[in-house]
């Protein structure tokens, strides 16, 4: 153990490589590109009415007479009349009123535009918040075409997408900064949220509501593929698990139905079809863990089947006792979930 926990020190420099940038001021998509135009002309009216207002300030500091301390109220200016709008305060608030008028205009107008962009032939992915991790169905038509995935959320670039967005227990919050703004899963509500990405690539995006104390390791990626490579990834996302080959597979398959792991997740092809946890059935063919939180190589793994809690606190899922044998077996057969 003392020898896992040294390895997993020495990758904790190598993590922050493995998780790609998350920047809202790089839009790659349409929706993304609309609001960052949007957020550009915010800053410079409000950097304009910020210098405005620092000039005023300064010059009426330069104007004021230097006046000495009054110890006792002055009596003879007690009974004047309250001195009346002067002209600055009155363009003030008129100029206040034209800005914010603009600015309500150009959101009302970048929220319309961004409605009206076509969803012709859009990929439909249900997308289920949980503490905390993500669920992703993809869905289909046709009920044998859909398939479960957690946790990234693999698209076809150029190609519209459509979110459908709930959650399981609290309120989370779906963005992904390079592709769209947020938007919240409410329990027992469906919102949706269209994006396009508009070059391959993998973006990282963050639940942006605040559910409880792992929060802040509530992350997922957005996978864009080229069209045809995405046709081939959920080609085999719908296939079931293959039934293991060796013997040592075959007992990680039976650690697997004994364990606890079967009592939460599914593994299509196999009898484990519980969804308190996310879908195992390609566990190997995604690039992180435990939502974003550690990358998936053998090693963090088993560290993470061991003692989950070490890692995540709070999460669901509980620690598995197992002998070295039994996590080889498991980890053997887990790795054959591409
Ligand atoms: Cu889910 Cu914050």
């Amino acid at each position: 153990m003392r020898a896992l926990m040294s390895f997993l020190l020495l990758g904790a420099s190598k993590l922050a490589a493995a998780v790609p940038a998350q920047n809202a001021l790089e839009p790659l998509g349409v929706q993304a590109a609309g609001i960052h135009d949007l957020w550009r002309l915010t800053l410079l009216i409000c950097t304009l009415v910020f210098a405005a207002v620092l000039a005023a300030f300064l010059y009426a500091i330069w104007r004021a007479p230097h006046s000495k301390v009054q110890l006792a109220p002055d009596v003879s200016t007690l009974d004047q009349p309250e001195p009346k709008l002067g002209r600055p305060v009155v363009i003030g608030v008129a100029i206040s009123i034209v800005l914010l008028a603009v600015l309500i205009v150009a959101d009302f107008v970048t929220e319309r535009r961004l409605a009206r962009l076509p969803l012709k032939d859009a990929v439909r992915i249900e997308v289920t918040g949980h503490m905390w991790w993500w669920g992703a169905r993809y869905l289909d038509d046709e009920p044998s075409r859909m398939f479960d995935a957690a946790n990234e959320i693999h698209v076809p670039a150029g190609k519209p997408v459509i979110l459908k967005l709930n959650s399981a227990d609290v309120i989370h919050s779906f963005w992904a900064p390079s592709l769209h703004g947020k938007k919240d899963l409410i329990p027992g509500r469906t919102s949706l949220l269209h994006f396009r990405a508009d070059q391959p690539g993998v973006y990282r995006g963050q639940c942006a509501e605040f559910c409880g104390f792992e929060h802040a390791l509530m992350a997922f990626t957005v996978v864009a593929h080229p069209p045809a490579e995405y046709e081939a990834w959920a080609a085999r996302q719908r296939l079931p698990a293959p039934a293991p080959a060796t013997a040592l597979q075959k007992q990680g398959l039976e650690v697997f139905m004994r364990s606890t792991c079967a009592m939460c997740h599914t593994v299509a092809g196999t009898e484990a079809g519980a969804r308190l946890g996310p879908d195992l059935t390609h566990l190997a063919s995604r690039s992180m863990l435990a939502s974003g939180t550690l990358p998936n190589t053998p090693q963090y793994l088993a560290a993470w089947i061991l003692d989950p809690q070490k890692f995540k606190k709070g999460a669901n899922m509980p620690a598995t006792p197992l002998s070295a044998h039994e996590l080889e077996a498991l980890m053997a057969y887990l790795e054959t979930l591409k």
